[in-house]
């Protein structure tokens, strides 16, 4: 017999709890269940009046509750609690159901998962879901992959619960087969720690260089959310800096200790760019800023380390070089994301997926911590030229950022002869200028290769694998 929910949530921690009440306020009957039981007690309890909630105190009523073909979303601890919560429900379910995994699985585990249940003929969902926990109650951005049928059963849903982007679209789409979701949500974590490290270099130089208060910054901050910086992390960026301490009066920055988490996701979208040959330097020096700053040991013992006496501006001066660092920050922004979809690009090739980066631009504009204003020119710059090798291959981009760069340049060495640490703007306009580079010294490195280990070369001139005999008279052979 089917049950009478459309939805079952599995796992009611702060993401599943209020995904299930996002389904409920949006008409659906949710099936709920948690391993333990208090907790799908207190949700019915707390949040009952807000929708249609069937509670589960068991796996078997759990899916008994759920009208056929079932979907099970799952919101567990990524990794094995995954796993687990899988070979627990799978089981009991049959042909043609659908399991959702809304937690932030690394998308190898995804196709894997995929394919075993695949096998069972049951559909498995692998979704990103970004907005934290007010996004998963109000609208989050939602990344589902996995088969074109389990998402025609489920995307109408979806799309009632996620974001809407100003122009009224939902911020879902079906975002190709198996891993192709929970890899893109990845990449939206990795350009999320690059966007926060601009920042964070941008209000470093505020402060230390141009000699704001945070609160002075706040103002500036808010004064850019009102143009093309305009976002949520530029925007609750002025509501921490404005934010003062209720114990010690002093700004919340600064008592807060300078040492930054880095999670998962961020750590595999680089590791990922390695493996798959992507430039993401941004994204790479803003994981690793985070590993810096929790060196604790390391930082003390550097201390004593000289550096230049750093001459904060006068204070006429700092409002021009604030609006040099929004340059800057705009640039850098620009190029981080232009690293985000190359690997996006590179991901699809390499597994077959067919990723439209443009949707994955559009669902980007709501819900998700790095929505922004210029993602709307990303979506326009996509839909106008879907195959474009680089966001840097988009003439009114190019054109924004040969109007930033001196300024960007000028940020960028101030910071520098200041010995103010930008290791982000810097990765980024060095990315730039490698793109820009009519040559690069990579051809001195192909000739170091061959003198060392015969790794032999191409030349610039003719077809060909060449080698020089470096022992000998330097004569070229060719391979
Ligand atoms: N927090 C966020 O902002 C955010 C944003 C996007 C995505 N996510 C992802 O969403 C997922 C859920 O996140 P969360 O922060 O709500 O919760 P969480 O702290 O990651 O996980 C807690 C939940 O997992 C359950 N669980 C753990 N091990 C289990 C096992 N072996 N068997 C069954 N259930 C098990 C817990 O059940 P008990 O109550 O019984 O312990 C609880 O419901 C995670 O994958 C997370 O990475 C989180």
């Amino acid at each position: 017999m089917s049950g009478t929910a459309q939805i079952g949530v599995t796992g009611l921690a702060v993401m599943g709890r209020n995904l299930a009440r996002n389904f409920a306020r949006n008409g659906y009957t949710v099936a709920v269940h948690n391993r333990t039981t208090a907790k799908t007690d207190a949700l019915v309890e707390e949040f009952g009046d807000e929708g249609a909630f069937v509670a589960a105190r068991t796996p078997e009523e759990f899916v008994a509750a759920l009208e056929r073909p079932r979907r099970l979303v799952i919101m567990v601890k990524a990794g094995e609690p995954t796993d687990a919560v899988i070979q627990e429900f799978a089981p009991l379910l049959d042909e043609g159901d659908v399991i959702i995994d809304g937690g932030n699985a690394h998308f190898e585990d995804t196709r894997r998962r995929e394919k075993e249940l695949r096998g069972r003929g049951i559909h498995f969902v692998g979704a990103g879901i970004s907005g934290g926990e007010e996004g998963a109650l109000n609208g989050p951005s939602i990344m589902p992959g996995g088969s074109a049928e389990s998402y025609a059963s489920l995307g109408p849903m979806l799309e009632k619960i996620a974001a809407k982007a100003k122009d009224g679209t939902p911020c879902t789409t079906h975002i190709g087969p198996d891993g192709a979701g929970h890899f893109v949500k990845m990449v939206h974590n990795g350009i999320e720690y690059a966007d926060m490290q601009l920042i964070g270099e941008a209000y470093q130089l505020l402060r230390d260089v141009a000699g704001y208060s945070p609160a002075q910054i706040a103002d500036i901050f808010r004064t850019w959310n009102t143009g093309r910086l305009d976002s949520y992390l530029i925007e609750i960026t002025a509501e921490v800096l404005s934010h003062v301490d209720a114990a010690t009066g002093k700004p919340f920055v600064d008592v807060v200790l300078d040492r930054a988490e880095q999670k998962g996701t961020g750590r595999w979208t680089v590791q990922i760019a390695l493996d798959l040959g992507v430039p993401v330097s941004g994204i790479a020096e803003a994981v690793f800023a985070r590993s810096v700053s929790g060196h604790a040991d390391l930082r003390d013992a550097s201390r004593h380390l000289a550096g230049p006496t750093a001459r904060k501006l006068r204070e006429d001066e700092a409002p021009a070089f604030a609006d040099q660092v929004e340059q800057a920050l705009y640039a850098s922004k620009i190029v981080a994301y232009t690293q985000g979809f190359h690997e996006i690009t590179a991901g699809s090739e390499q597994y077959d997926w067919d990723i439209d980066l443009g949707k994955v631009a559009a669902i980007w504009r709501g819900g998700c911590i790095i929505r922004a204003a210029f993602l709307d020119r990303i979506t326009s710059a996509y839909e106008a030229q879907p195959d474009m090798p680089s966001l840097l291959s988009d003439k009114s981009f190019a054109e924004e950022i040969a109007a930033a760069q001196d300024d960007w340049r000028t940020v960028i060495a101030t910071a520098v002869a200041q010995g103010v640490p930008t290791p982000a703007f810097a990765a980024t306009l060095a990315y730039y200028d490698s793109l820009r580079a009519e040559r690069l010294p990579a051809a001195l490195t192909q000739g170091q290769r061959d003198y060392f280990g015969a790794h032999t070369y191409h030349r610039t001139d003719r077809e060909g694998t060449f080698h020089t005999l470096w022992g000998d008279d330097k004569s070229e052979v060719e391979n």
